[in-house]
């Protein structure tokens, strides 16, 4: 088994999941704004520190992926931050785009940045001590724009295939994360379609960038109904239709599939996940790896 595989299996092993706390200062502003706490950088380590000290830490969490603020700041007990993740029988990784930028051309569309520069900040980060990354390419269905594009679908695609082959150069485990967003009105089969199509091309850019998808987790989007769609889709059907589009559009040589919460509420994302779990008949490892989902109620 290689070196990067390795590291997935450690992740993911024994039904862990991933805790993306990840979020940039804008939006970890926001979020602390909400429950009336003023955004400093000891607040941002303060909370993030909370989370990583929890006691579920060590039973649910095999991975945390770490804002580049974070993954240079000390803990209150003097400790490294990736030191601390690892103490807590956790795996520290990285955010490493630049955020998603209007795609010019195509205006009402994002193409993620970051990969100028990206093989040395990688090797700053391996010395830190991450030893995953993440990168997310994000998508927004519109009926009426025909969106998302086939143009933003192959850049968005390429690029993870190039963060992707960088990563593993860096030994490094890649997070591939293609999310289309819940935003909108369409029902859940026009999900299903765009999310065939998106991870299509995923595949396709990965492969022609020699990467080892034995090497890496895919971070996808759970086959859902638009967020003002009005249809009321239940969880066995949710994870019926998310586990047929992994197994058509997802090689089965990858190890695992660690989901985004994608603005459901905990509740909906628990179980959803769940539903997926008693009916997964794949070798996948079928995960976690939320953001919100997991944060919201302890911000609160
Ligand atoms: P959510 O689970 O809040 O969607 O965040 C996951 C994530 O890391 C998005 O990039």
């Amino acid at each position: 088994m290689s070196e990067l595989n390795n590291i997935v299996n450690k992740i993911l092993e024994n039904g862990k999941g991933i805790l993306a706390a990840d979020e940039s200062t804008g939006t970890m502003t926001k979020r602390l704004g909400g429950v009336g706490v003023p955004s400093t950088p000891e607040n941002r380590l303060l909370f993030r520190e909370t989370l990583f000290c929890s006691s579920e830490m060590k039973n649910c969490i095999g991975g945390v992926i770490l804002y580049d603020e974070t993954i240079k700041q000390t803990s209150s007990k003097k400790n490294k931050i990736p030191d601390l993740i690892e103490s807590m029988g956790s795996c520290a990784g990285i955010k490493v785009d630049t955020g998603a930028k209007v795609l010019a051309g195509s205006p009402n569309e994002k193409i993620t940045e970051g990969l100028d520069g990206l093989r040395e900040r990688l090797k700053e980060y391996y010395e830190l001590g991450a030893r995953f990354a993440k990168w997310r390419a994000v998508y927004k269905i519109s009926e009426k724009n025909n969106l998302p594009s086939k143009e933003s679908i192959k850049a968005n695609s390429h690029a993870l295939g190039r963060y992707s082959a960088l990563v593993q150069e860096a030994n490094m485990v890649p997070i591939v994360e293609p999310e289309l967003l819940m935003d909108g009105k369409h029902n859940i089969n026009i999900c299903n379609d765009v999310t065939s199509m998106i991870l299509e091309e995923t595949f396709y850019q990965l492969a022609n960038n020699n990467v080892d998808v034995e090497g890496i987790v895919l971070k996808p989007n759970m086959i859902l109904p638009g967020k003002n769609s009005g249809e009321k889709i239940s969880s066995e059907e949710i994870a019926e239709l998310t586990i047929d589009c992994l197994k058509n559009n997802v090689p089965s040589s990858v190890p695992g599939i660690a989901f985004l919460s994608g603005g459901q509420t905990e509740i909906e994302a628990t179980a959803n996940l769940n539903q997926i779990n008693i009916k997964n008949d794949t070798n996948f490892i079928m995960t976690y790896s939320y953001g919100r989902a997991l944060q919201q109620s302890a911000l609160k």
